[in-house]
C-alpha cells in the first residue's frame, strides 16, 4: 500500500493507493474512530459493482451501513439529489460520529462530499474513488459542491474528507473513454511539476493503457503526491492551486460551446494543454521539442489534441473563455509552462496571440 499524506494541519488525512481497497474499507474505516452508523453514497453504475463489496467490508468491521444509490452521471450534482440524501440521511438517524462513504467518481465524490459537509453543519467522509479522474484529481483537495441551471459548480463547500482509498481493482472496469480522460489530468501533473513523472508516462504507456497496477500505483501516488503539496500550501485557492487549471481555461470554453456531452472533461483539456503549451511556446519560450513531445503523449494515450470549429463557433470559444472564472480585472490569465515540469499561474496573453493559436488548434481536421 502507497501512502500520501495530506498536510493540512487538524484537517491533515491519508490517502492510500493499492489492489483490494474496497474490501479493507471497513478496517480502514476502524482506524478513524467514528461512530457505528454510515451511509454508502455510490452511482448505479458503481453500485452495481462495488456495494455489496463494501457493505460487506463495514459490516465485519462492526459498523452499520446503509447504500444510498443516485443515477450514473453529471445530473445527479443536483440540489434535488442533494436534499433526496439528507432526507435518507435523516431517515437514518446520522449522528454527529457518523460518516458517509463516497463510492464512485467524480460526482458521486463532490455530491456525497458537499452532503457530508452540510449534514448536521458537517460530519465525516471517506472517498473510495472509482474513476482514474477522481483518484488523481476529484478526491483529493476538499472541494464539494454540485451544479445550478446557470453553471457547474456554483453551490458548494470545502471539506476535507479523512480518508481516501484509491483501490486500483475498480479501475479494471471503467470504460476504456473514461480512462484515457482520466489520463488527460495525469499528464497534466508532469507539465506543470514532474519532469520525472512525464518521462515515466512516455516510457510506461502501454503498462498504463494496460491498467497494470505495478505501473499505475506509483503513478497515481506521485499525482496525488503533487496535488496534496499544492492544496497543502493553498487550500482555499488563493493563488497556487490556480496552476491545477493548466489546460483548463481553454478546455472549459470547449466543452461549454460544444454542449456539454460532445467532449469528455479529460478530452477537452487535453486540446485545451496543447493549446496552453502553444501559447507558452509563444509567451514563455517552452521548447519546440518539449512542444512536441507533449502532444505526441496526448496521442498516443488516445486523446484528442485538435478539434474543427467554424469561425463562429472559434468566436463563442473565445467569448466563454473571458466569462472563465479565472478573468482577474477584465483579463484572462492562463497557466503557462516554461518547460515541461515547470507552470506558472496568473500569466496575460495579448488576444492576438490567442486568437493565433485558437485557430492553429481548433480549425482542423483533430
Ligand atoms: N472536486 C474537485 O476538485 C473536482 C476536480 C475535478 C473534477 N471534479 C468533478 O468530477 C466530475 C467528473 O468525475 P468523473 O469523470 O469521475 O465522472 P463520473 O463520476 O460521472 O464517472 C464517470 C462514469 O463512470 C462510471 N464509473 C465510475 N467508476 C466506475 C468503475 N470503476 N467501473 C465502471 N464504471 C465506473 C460512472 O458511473 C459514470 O458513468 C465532474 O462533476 C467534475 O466537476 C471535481
Ligand atoms: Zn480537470
Amino acid at each position: 500500500v502507497r501512502t500520501v499524506a495530506v498536510p493540512l494541519g487538524q484537517r491533515s488525512y491519508r490517502i492510500k493507493i493499492a489492489p483490494n481497497l474496497v474490501a479493507r474499507l471497513g478496517e480502514e474505516c476502524r482506524r478513524l474512530k467514528l461512530g457505528p452508523r454510515c451511509a454508502v453514497l455510490s452511482d448505479t453504475h458503481v453500485a452495481r459493482r462495488f456495494a455489496k463489496s463494501a457493505l460487506t467490508s463495514l459490516k465485519r468491521a462492526g459498523f452499520e451501513p446503509f447504500l444510498i444509490t443516485v443515477p450514473a452521471g453529471e445530473k445527479s450534482k443536483s440540489l434535488v439529489t442533494v436534499q433526496h440524501c439528507h432526507d435518507k440521511l435523516a431517515a437514518h438517524r446520522l449522528e454527529r460520529g457518523s460518516f458517509i462513504v463516497a463510492l464512485g467518481g467524480g460526482v458521486v465524490g463532490d455530491l456525497a462530499g458537499f452532503v457530508a459537509a452540510t449534514h448536521l453543519r458537517g460530519i465525516a467522509y471517506v472517498q473510495v474513488p472509482t474513476t482514474l479522474l477522481a483518484q488523481v484529481d476529484s478526491s483529493v483537495g476538499g472541494k464539494t459542491g454540485v451544479n445550478l441551471k446557470a453553471g457547474k459548480n456554483l453551490v458548494g463547500a470545502f471539506h476535507q474528507p479523512c480518508l481516501v482509498l484509491c483501490d486500483l481493482d475498480t479501475l479494471m472496469m471503467l470504460p476504456e473513454r473514461e480512462y484515457r480522460s482520466g489520463l488527460a489530468e495525469v499528464i497534466k501533473y508532469g507539465i506543470i511539476r514532474d519532469a520525472t513523472l512525464f518521462r515515466q508516462l512516455e516510457r510506461n504507456l502501454p503498462g498504463i493503457l494496460a491498467r497494470d497496477p505495478k505501473v499505475l500505483g506509483p503513478i497515481i501516488a506521485r499525482c496525488c503526491a503533487i496535488k496534496a503539496k499544492i492544496v497543502g500550501r493553498d487550500e482555499r485557492e488563493g493563488g497556487l492551486r490556480a496552476v491545477l487549471n493548466f489546460g483548463h481555461t481553454i478546455g472549459h470554453a470547449l466543452e461549454t460551446v460544444s454542449g456539454y456531452g460532445r467532449y469528455l472533461h479529460g478530452e477537452a483539456i487535453s486540446i485545451g494543454q496543447v493549446a496552453a503549451v502553444r501559447l507558452s511556446e509563444a509567451a514563455l519560450g517552452f521548447p519546440a521539442a518539449q512542444a512536441q513531445r507533449t502532444t505526441e503523449l496526448f496521442q498516443r494515450a488516445g486523446l484528442p489534441v485538435a478539434a474543427q470549429l467554424n469561425l463562429a463557433a472559434r468566436r463563442s470559444l473565445f467569448n466563454a473563455m473571458q466569462q472563465d472564472k479565472k478573468v482577474r480585472g477584465g483579463r484572462v490569465r492562463f497557466v503557462l509552462a516554461r518547460r515541461i515540469g515547470s507552470a506558472l499561474p496568473g500569466q496575460e496573453v495579448a488576444d492576438s496571440l490567442i486568437h493565433r493559436v485558437l485557430e492553429a488548434i481548433l480549425s482542423r481536421k483533430p
